[in-house]
């Protein structure tokens, strides 16, 4: 029998023991980690996952990212954007201090990693067709994108994002918790590949963890749904600071002058006090007791001075971007890719010579 799941408290330790570890231990760990190229990035993602990267490259770990421009076909038709969106990710990531040049942390694109589809057939035959149905995330994001006719990369992107991670051997992937089905399988197609194809030496896969961090849930100025560019509701890094005071200013509130931070009845407020939470480092409940009984204006203010603030080294360093940008772009796509396929191809190798597909022709 497999070791199943666990639970999400399981997953939640685990990951706290390994934040503990990396300091002492950067080189144990090989990060992997992406996002679809759907478009900028906003205070939600900086807030939730880059700040975490920046980390991860300052403890000195080395950090793959993949901008997943083949999984982005899977629910749009995204053509006519992608390569902009791609480049507003390379931008985003630049801006918020992830840094190619001076730390090991490569940023590639699926499309040019062709290894990465070599390792996807042998996967695709290590998982039933029942897994791939039962996979809560993508059973959402078929009903999020409303799709009548899924088409099978849908169903199968999950086995393509072990390919992902397993490529460069990364043992370590911050995600959130609608990723932890997809690890679930990256580790059980690692597993499984060890098992089917046993080495002399030790097993070719590592088996990768999530690391998961006190993502703070972050909504959308209009306090309801979840921050998202395609909801309209969101503050993109790019935003300059006129623009961010304004999009606060129109951001939803409640009659009641006395703040609180209480997000299951006062959603809107709190969510204003946990984005100043995050750019002060103060408990949520501390910047409301602060603010007492301010009002909404004060407490708008306050937010935009701290988060324009928080975001200034942010947009000093895009600003200086931006003159180069298209350069700066390729540049980094560059010797990410390279190094993607450099690792990709050994791992195929590997792999191939596991699979004793190895002719003896090279
Ligand atoms: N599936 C991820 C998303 O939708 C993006 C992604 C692709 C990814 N490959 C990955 C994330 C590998 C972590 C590891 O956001």
């Amino acid at each position: 029998m497999e070791k199943t799941v666990g639970t999400f408290e399981e997953a939640v330790r685990r990951s706290e023991a390994i934040w503990r570890d990396l300091p002492t231990n950067p080189q144990k760990y090989r990060v992997l980690t992406g996002d679809r190229p759907t478009g900028a990035l906003h205070i939600g993602h900086y807030f939730g996952s880059l700040q975490n990267r920046v980390k991860l490259q300052g403890l000195g770990v080395e950090c793959f990212i993949v901008i997943a421009d083949y999984q982005v076909l899977t629910d749009r038709d995204t053509a006519p954007r992608i390569h902009e969106n791609v480049r507003d990710l390379v931008l985003d990531y630049l801006s918020v201090g992830l840094d190619p040049e001076r730390h090991r942390t490569y940023v590639f694109v699926h499309s040019h990693v062709p290894a990465l589809n070599q390792m996807l057939l042998p996967f695709l035959t290590l998982v039933g067709m029942g897994e791939l149905d039962r996979n809560p995330t993508v059973k959402e994001e078929i009903e999020a994108a409303g799709l009548t006719n899924v088409n099978a990369a849908m169903y199968t992107y999950p086995v393509h994002q072990a390919a992902d991670i397993l490529f460069c051997k990364g043992n370590l992937v911050p995600v959130g918790k609608d990723q932890l089905p997809h690890l679930e399988l990256s580790r059980k197609i690692a597993r499984r590949f060890n098992q089917r194809y046993p080495r002399d030496d030790q097993p070719l896969f590592p088996e990768p963890m999530a690391l998961l961090s006190e993502a703070p849930k972050i909504l959308g100025l209009d306090g309801s749904q979840k921050m998202s560019k395609s909801r309209n509701n969101a503050i993109l890094l790019k935003a300059t600071a006129d623009e961010t005071a304004q999009l606060i200013r129109s951001a939803k509130t409640d009659s009641d002058r006395r703040i609180t931070y209480d997000p299951e009845r006062r959603p809107e407020v709190s969510n204003l006090v946990l984005l100043i939470s995050l750019c002060t480092g103060e408990k949520p409940e501390a910047v409301a007791d602060r603010l007492g009984d301010a009002g909404g204006f004060a407490l708008k203010q306050e937010l935009t001075r701290v988060l324009n603030d928080t975001l200034a080294p942010v947009r000093a360093r895009r600003a200086e971007l931006e003159r180069d940008a298209d350069e700066v772009v390729r540049r980094v796509l560059r010797q990410g890719i390279e190094e993607a396929n450099r690792r990709a191809n050994a791992t195929l190798a590997e792999m191939r010579r596991a699979m004793n597909m190895d002719y003896g022709l090279s």
